[in-house]
C-alpha cells in the first residue's frame, strides 16, 4: 500500500481533466494505495464533478496563499480550495521555490495555514545538482524540512512529506532507489527526533523526480519510500494507472 500522487502542473484544463477521470474509472482495490490528483485549481471543480461513484482519488491543490481573503491578486486562499473540492495541498514545490522564489519562511506560512484549515499539507524539499555534487543534500532537505515543521508547531495534524531532487524532476533522470533511500532515511530520521519514533513512523514519505511504470515498484519498495509524486507520467491515465499497479 502507497500513497500515489499526481502533480499535472500548468496541464488539463477542465475538459481534459473530464477525460482523465472518465478513462481513469475507479482503481481497483488491490493494492489499497491512497490516490491524490492535484489538478490545476481552475480545473478542481470539473474533477470534483468527473470523479465516478466510489473513487478513492482525492484531490488537492498546488499552491495557496496564507492569507485568507485580502488584495493578493492571482492567489487563492486555503478556504476557497476547501470550499472547491481540495483536501491536500502542495507546499514548496521545487518549481514554487526555484521559479517563483518561494523561500522556506513562506513555506512555513502556507502550511500553517493548511492545517489551521484541516487539509492535508505536502511539503515538498529537494536538492539541486549543484547541492548535490556539493555533497550538501541533507543540509538542503533538512533545513526545508525544519522550516516546514516550525510552521507545523507543536502538534502537528496529518501531512506528507515528497522528496524530490530538482535534477530529477521532468529530466527522465530518477535517484536510484539507494538514494532516496538515503535522503529519505534521513528525513525520518528528523522527523523521529521531532515528532517522536512512532508518529515519524505515520509520516508518508513520497519520492517525485522521473517516476515511470517501470521504476515505481524499486522505489516504493524500500523502507521508507512510502509513495510517489508523479508529474508527466500522471497526465496519462494509463501510465498513471501503470504507477499505481507497480507500487508497493
Ligand atoms: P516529473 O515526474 O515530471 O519528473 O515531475 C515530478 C514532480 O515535480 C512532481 O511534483
Amino acid at each position: 500500500m502507497a500513497v500515489v500522487a499526481g502533480n499535472w502542473k500548468m496541464h488539463m484544463g477542465p475538459a481534459e481533466t473530464e477525460a482523465f477521470f472518465r478513462e481513469f474509472g475507479v482503481p481497483g482495490a488491490g493494492g489499497g494505495h491512497e490516490y491524490v490528483v492535484f489538478p490545476p485549481a481552475l480545473s478542481l471543480a470539473r474533477a470534483v464533478a468527473s470523479l465516478p461513484a466510489g473513487s478513492p482519488v482525492r484531490l488537492g491543490v498546488q499552491n495557496v496563499h496564507w492569507e485568507e481573503s485580502g488584495a493578493f491578486t492571482g492567489e487563492i486562499s486555503v478556504s476557497m480550495a476547501r470550499e472547491a473540492g481540495a483536501t491536500f495541498v502542495l507546499v514548496g514545490h521545487s518549481e514554487r521555490r526555484h521559479v517563483f522564489g518561494e523561500t522556506d519562511d513562506e513555506v512555513a506560512r502556507k502550511v500553517r495555514a493548511v492545517q489551521d484549515h484541516g487539509l492535508t499539507p505536502v511539503v515538498c524539499v529537494g536538492e539541486t545538482l549543484d547541492e548535490r555534487r556539493a555533497g550538501r543534500v541533507d543540509e538542503v532537505i533538512l533545513r526545508q524540512l525544519d522550516a516546514a515543521l516550525a510552521g507545523l508547531g507543536d502538534d502537528p495534524g496529518r501531512f506528507m512529506v515528497a522528496y524530490e531532487p530538482v535534477w530529477a524532476i521532468g529530466t527522465g533522470e530518477t535517484a536510484t532507489p539507494d538514494d532516496a533511500q538515503a535522503a529519505h532515511g534521513t528525513l525520518r530520521e528528523r522527523l523521529a527526533a521531532q515528532l517522536g519514533p512512532e508518529r515519524a513512523r505515520g509520516v508518508p514519505i513520497l519520492y517525485g523526480g522521473s517516476v515511470k511504470p517501470s521504476n515505481a515498484g524499486e522505489l516504493t519498495a524500500r523502507d521508507d519510500v512510502d509513495g510517489v509524486l508523479v508529474g508527466g507520467a500522471s497526465l496519462d491515465p494509463v501510465s498513471f494507472a501503470a504507477i499505481a499497479a507497480a507500487c508497493r
